[in-house]
């Protein structure tokens, strides 16, 4: 991995009271040397194992640690509505890198607690945050930690986890931290990911419609959004100006990404139509529904008789996007019923060349794991040359990431 993507970014070290906190000032001498700025943060506990000034001589920057500054008068501020600018780090990152990271930060930040300059600032940042974990053996192996880990995970943290060996404490195992070059390549790797699509409308659309049959009866379909929530938190994440159009139902995004709901089929495609100019990649993840209701009833209807529902062909509507726009690279979704891996993906290829598309996503909403209103997805990735890409069952913002790395690397 080329260390070219940290020229000119803003890294901030955030150094917790570990016994290797004093490996972090190579890491910052190397980020330097790369191009990168350098601002360091420091806990309490870290300043009795190493000193500050190491840091300020690595960085050429003042070290910071405090949550609020000495010299503000804080109660004068707020009253004469001066800006406050307590959270300018998290604005300014490119990337915040928590190195060494002891049990108690990763404890703090995966409960959301925010009581000092570190876990403060980490809350409030969409930079992406690597973990680089160093602790005793018992300390990473405790069951509370794992879960620690894992949580922080699920919700896009980042992590070089430690690695076995002789640890300060006399111990042998897992614990030491990572190798530098490890920690610096995952850096670089994250800074290129985060700028991967600046500059880029994404459009992205998730969730089900809803077809109502009368005021207060609608048909559906068991669509959560979660996959095409994931893509849109994920691309807004890597730079790009994401609008997400998103069922009623389904979940909410993470990040102030832009949005607008939808109800129907005619509903989605009137949001479509809105906003499709200048788009350069739309993802139609949304379970469009292939029926509306030919004979709805503007009062509720009564329950006491049988009743016929008539269902007329919905517009197809993933089959009229390359037309309204043929510039923009056209991602769409096919979910088929517990078939044979060779018919999912034809049926993803003949879906691809009647809406003239550049990429469809498969998947088999029959097979576990799978599909709708779960957390976990495969998918096969089938293109205009009949290759596939395979995304093994995973958590769907790992799964996301895997097809936007797929976009991306068809547009360079
Ligand atoms: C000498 C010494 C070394 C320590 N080394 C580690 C360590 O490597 N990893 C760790 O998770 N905690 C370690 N601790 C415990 C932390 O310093 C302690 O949990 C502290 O509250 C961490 O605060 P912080 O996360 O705000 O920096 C060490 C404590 C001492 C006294």
């Amino acid at each position: 991995m080329g260390n070219g993507a940290l020229r000119g970014k803003v890294i901030v070290i955030c150094v917790t009271g570990g016994i290797a906190c004093y490996k972090s000032i190579g890491l910052v001498k190397q980020l330097k040397a790369f191009g990168a700025y350098v601002h360091v943060i420091m806990t309490e506990a870290s300043k009795h194992l190493v000193d500050a000034k190491d840091f300020e001589k690595a960085s050429g920057n003042e070290v910071q640690s405090s949550l609020f500054h000495p010299k503000i008068n804080y109660a004068e501020y707020i009253k004469k509505n001066k800006p406050i600018k307590h959270i300018s780090l998290s604005d300014a990152a490119d990337l915040f890198l928590i190195c060494p990271a002891t049990a108690n930060v990763i404890g703090k930040i995966a409960n959301g607690i925010a009581d000092d300059l570190l876990t403060t600032s980490i809350t409030a940042t969409i930079a992406p945050v690597l973990i680089c974990p160093a602790m005793n053996v018992k300390m990473w192996k405790n069951p509370i930690v794992q879960e620690n880990v894992k949580k922080l995970r699920k919700h896009n943290y980042h992590f070089v986890e430690p690695e076995y060996g002789e640890l300060a404490c006399g111990y042998k195992g897992v614990g030491r931290l990572a190798g530098s070059k490890k920690i610096l390549d995952m850096v670089a790797l994250l800074v290129k990911q985060r700028n991967d699509l600046k500059g880029k409308k994404v459009i992205v659309t998730a969730g089900a419609t809803v077809e109502e049959i009368d005021p207060v009866r609608v048909i559906t379909n068991k669509s959560s959004g979660k996959m095409g929530t994931n893509i849109a938190e994920q691309a807004f994440l890597r730079g790009a100006d994401v609008l997400l159009l998103r069922g009623y139902s389904s979940i909410e995004p993470s990040y102030n990404i832009k949005e607008e709901k939808f109800t129907t089929v005619k509903d989605l495609f009137s949001k479509i139509k809105k906003n499709m100019q200048k788009t350069d990649i739309f993802i139609h993840a949304a379970a469009v529904s292939d029926f509306t209701i030919a004979n709805r009833q503007d009062t509720k209807i009564k329950s006491n008789k049988e009743l016929q529902l008539e269902l007329a062909p919905a517009a197809k509507i993933f089959e009229k996007l390359k037309k309204m726009n043929k510039k923009m690279l056209l991602v769409g979704f096919k979910a088929e019923h517990d078939v044979p891996k060779s018919r999912l993906t034809a049926s993803a290829y003949s879906i691809l060349k009647k809406a003239d598309a550049d990429m469809v996503v498969a998947n088999d909403v029959g097979k576990r794991g799978r599909g709708f209103d779960v957390d976990t997805n495969e998918v096969f990735i089938v293109d205009r040359n009949k290759k596939i890409q395979h995304i093994r069952l995973a958590d769907k913002r790992i799964v996301a990431d895997g097809i936007l790395d797929a976009i991306i690397s068809s547009i360079k």
